[in-house]
């Protein structure tokens, strides 16, 4: 794991790495996340503006919603990125109902960068505790605890979607790289846990200690 000094240097290191890749494959296929914490690392790459004509995006999750709603993943990231850079959003996946088309085009050509984020109950993407290390593309239903972290977003707890579309963790695994980004003091401890705890299902970060190639990158 490499700690940065701050936000700014968290966003602007994964940015690089986003950067070199579009750069060395402009063809390149990426996996994306939303969270608070890749608001700074997508800002850096708007100011860049970098060639993003010939990329394909995947989302590693929505929330079942309605997809114009202001909290849907999608809005959060046309916000963010994708209606500020000239990507073509027939190139922008979203996980839907229909997962097995989703499979079939995440393993069309392997994805070459995944950024990923972690929960504060060790999940990536919304592959909850119990997620099974194999699991594919599928509807979830969302744990109390990320619930209640996500709850922040909307006006009340009530209001959080129950219930969401993820890639599964077999399906993250098959990216060639894989960076993860963590923000704050609060993540630090189920880091550690991931990182140099026991494999198990109940942290379903743990897997990522059998990639051969990922990055960790955290700022307190
Ligand atoms: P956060 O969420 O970036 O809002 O902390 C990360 C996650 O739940 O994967």
């Amino acid at each position: 794991m490499k700690v940065l000094k701050n936000y700014k240097e968290l966003s602007s290191t994964v940015a690089d790495i986003v950067e070199y890749q579009i750069q060395d494959e402009p063809l390149s296929r990426l996996v994306l996340p939303t969270g608070s914490t890749p608001i700074g690392l997508y800002q850096e790459l708007v100011n860049r503006e970098l060639d993003w004509s010939h990329v394909i995006t995947f989302n590693l999750d929505v929330y079942i919603m309605n997809p114009n709603h202001p909290q849907s993943y999608q809005t959060f990231m046309k916000k963010n990125l994708f209606n500020r850079i000239n990507i073509y959003p027939s190139n922008c996946n979203f996980p839907d109902r229909n997962v097995e088309v989703y499979e079939q085009k995440l393993k069309g050509t392997p994805i070459d960068l995944c950024i990923l984020g972690i929960g504060s109950n060790g999940h990536i993407a919304f592959n909850e505790p119990g997620s099974k290390f194999d699991s594919r593309t599928r509807v979830v239903d969302l744990s109390e605890q990320t619930i209640e972290d996500n709850s922040r977003f909307f006006d009340s707890v009530d209001d959080v979607p129950k219930q969401a579309i993820t890639m599964g963790l077999g399906t993250i695994m098959e990216s060639k790289k894989i960076v993860l980004m963590a923000n704050g003091k609060h993540k630090l401890n189920i880091l550690n846990i991931a990182i140099n705890g026991e494999q198990t299902e109940s942290v379903p970060a743990s897997i990522l200690q059998s990639h051969k190639n990922v990055e960790i990158y955290y700022c307190d």
